[in-house]
């Protein structure tokens, strides 16, 4: 078996922490070595080695990927869609430079994966709503989207010209306990449980009845390892593959929160995210992604309320 050494950056974000402790498991914690802007993660501390890293200084990240002797790198760092509404220059700059060096470093470097991930945000209003597929009107409207789907086709030009093996999905929004989420419009489906165990009241910023693709963190950090482990033959996308788990609105997730906890109660102030929340497609059909590697998630809406409830609290 060949020896791996892989490089998480922006491991102490929301994926990052969970996908960081899965890999370690995987390929031993001393052969994963975790990077970040922002100071080690606490649910990380101990578990491995950890670099402070920006991945904008790409002379430093070089450095880095000799010294540890990298053979892949996860790359997570980016801003996320709602803040990259509020400041589009950065989002832009960060999302774009920092593949852009690690593609560059992998191709030098001839590093044997890179994973990096892409979002529904590549979808604008004028695709399918309903089970968007794989190839369709890709036309997004936030500066998110646009640097996702730029970034789509940077891995596809490295994979094609110089045979970088970069993988990729885009993610839905992502629910999860263990670390907080950065700024992202489907946050609500997050910040709804702490509200409902701390306060048993929420003030959503989207309308009840906006139903938008999501997914539990532990099948999208097993779609990824099953992404990342499938044999490269059979990978027909090197843009960025769909999956789909869930697709459920705020009134229908707090409906399900109240058959746990009866007192709890929603109210709606829709905000700028609202405007982000409508052009984006409401299901995603992953048909591909099951066909070339195998991907089925295992959570329904109700399985993981009760999964988020019954763990959050020991966080
Ligand atoms: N969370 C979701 O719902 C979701 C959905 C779709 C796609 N994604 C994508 O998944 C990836 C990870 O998202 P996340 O939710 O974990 O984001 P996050 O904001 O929680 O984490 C990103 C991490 O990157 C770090 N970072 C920022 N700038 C950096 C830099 N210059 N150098 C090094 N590290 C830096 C941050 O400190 C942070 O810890 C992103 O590419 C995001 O676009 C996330």
């Amino acid at each position: 078996m060949v020896k791996e050494k892989v490089l998480v950056i922006g491991a102490s974000g929301q994926i990052g922490v969970e996908l960081t402790l899965a890999l370690r498991r995987i390929y031993g914690n001393a052969n994963v070595v975790a990077s970040d802007l922002r100071e080690e993660n606490e649910l990380l501390k101990g578990s491995g080695p950890y670099v402070s890293l920006d991945v904008m200084n790409k002379e430093m990240l070089h450095v880095q990927v000799i010294r540890q002797n990298i053979t892949q790198i996860y790359l997570l760092a980016a801003i996320l869609s709602a803040t990259g509404e509020k400041n589009p220059n950065l989002a832009w700059h960060l999302n774009m430079q920092g593949l852009l060096n690690v593609l560059d470093i992998a191709r030098e470097e001839k590093l044997h994966k890179v994973y990096w991930p892409s979002s529904i945000a590549v979808f604008g209003p004028t695709s399918p709503r309903q089970e968007c597929p794989q190839r369709t009107i890709i036309e997004p409207s936030t500066v998110y989207g646009i640097s996702k789907y730029a970034g789509e086709f940077w891995c596809n030009y490295f994979f094609e010209r110089y045979g970088v093996d970069v993988r990729s999905i885009r993610y839905p929004g992502l629910i999860s306990y263990k670390s907080a989420p950065g700024g992202g419009t489907t946050d609500y489906a997050v910040e709804i449980f702490h509200e409902a165990l701390d306060e048993n009241n929420y003030t959503c910023f989207l309308k009840e009845d906006t139903y938008l693709p999501m997914m539990y963190m532990p099948d999208a950090i097993r779609a990824t390892i099953q992404l990342m482990e499938a044999p490269a033959k059979n990978l027909t996308v090197r843009t960025s593959y769909n999956v789909s788990a869930l697709s459920f609105s705020p009134k229908e997730i707090a409906a399900e929160i109240k058959k746990h906890i009866p007192e709890f109660t929603i109210r709606y102030q829709p905000d700028y995210r609202q405007h982000i929340a409508d052009s984006w497609p409401q299901s995603i059909d992953d048909s591909v992604a099951r066909e070339d590697w195998g991907w089925k998630p295992e959570y329904d809406l109700s399985r993981m309320t009760a999964d988020m409830l019954q763990n959050l609290p020991k966080q």
